[in-house]
């Protein structure tokens, strides 16, 4: 399989260097443009992979093109790059950019639409992703190998279910990021230093996590087990449902899927 990226920004790169890295394909097989001299010189140094100025110099030899560059690049890019081979199969990680748009974009018919997550940069992402109703067994093979290299993949059959995934799992990082840090300065107000406020509450969030997940069990059942009568956790979780906490995450849910939307 030979990979063109258009655009060789942050998600590029850890797709080449998970890519790479796992062997799935080799460093001869994939190109990336960009047009920044310092961006080319780095991936090439690091990854040893091809790198070009301009799709036309490379596009043609490639049996996947993943376009990374940001949303608002699109029309910029989509010039630039021409008809599609075809058979060339077109994976799109843009953020809110429709399938529609980007058959539009392209006159191709061969597309994939994913949504990955930053955690994506050292393979713990979650990428929900669908595809248009032509694109084959085959190419969907080769967009799921690639996508797993960014940690996890679902493929969904209706493409509603990226604009929530971008909600959920697309935003959901900041989501957890502003959590930790309520905490951290919650222990700080309580007087404890920083640096450990920020070690403790770390460890909690990935013990958490990881107990969570590998128990199997209802987040509910974990939370009872840790809530004893008249204790210290009820209090505290009494203040958090008094200002109305799931409502709330549930809004701003609900106001990220809106905006999703309107892109
Ligand atoms: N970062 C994430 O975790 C994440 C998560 C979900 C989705 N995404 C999506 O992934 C896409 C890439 O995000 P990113 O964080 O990797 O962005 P990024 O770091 O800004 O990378 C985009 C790269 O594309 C280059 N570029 C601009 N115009 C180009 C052109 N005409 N031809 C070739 N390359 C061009 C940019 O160069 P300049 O710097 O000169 O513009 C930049 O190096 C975005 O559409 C975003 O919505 C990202």
């Amino acid at each position: 399989m030979r990979l063109t990226f258009i655009g060789g920004g942050t998600m590029a790169e850890a797709l080449v260097s998970r890519l790479v890295g796992r062997g799935v394909v080799t460093c001869d097989d994939i190109s990336v443009v960009d047009p920044v001299d310092a961006r080319r010189e780095l991936l090439h140094e690091q990854y040893k992979v091809h790198v070009h100025a301009t799709p036309a110099e490379c596009l043609g030899r490639a049996d996947v093109v993943v376009l990374a560059v940001k949303p608002q690049d699109l029309l910029k890019v989509a010039p630039q790059m021409g008809r599609l081979a075809a058979g060339q199969l077109l994976v799109s990680i843009l953020a809110g950019v429709k399938l529609e748009t980007l058959a539009a974009s392209f006159s191709h018919d061969l597309i994939v639409r994913a949504m990955p997550n930053t955690p994506a940069q050292i393979g713990m992402g979650m990428t929900v992703w669908t595809a248009l109703p032509s694109v084959g067994e085959s190419h969907i093979n080769s967009a799921r190998t690639i996508l797993s290299a960014l940690g996890e993949e679902v493929y969904v059959p209706e493409e509603k279910y990226v604009d929530m995934a971008t909600a959920v799992s697309g935003s959901g990082p900041a989501y957890v990021f502003l959590f930790v840090e309520a905490l951290v300065d919650g222990a700080v107000r309580i007087g404890m230093p920083r640096p450990m406020a920020e070690r403790l509450v770390n460890q909690t969030m990935r013990g958490s996590m990881d107990y969570l997940v590998q128990s199997g069990r209802h987040p509910a059942e974990l939370r009872n087990k840790v809530t004893s009568p008249g204790g210290t956790t009820a209090a505290a979780l009494h203040e958090l449902e008094k200002g109305s906490l799931r409502t709330l995450v549930a809004e701003a849910i609900a106001a990220a899927y809106a905006r999703t939307k309107g892109l």
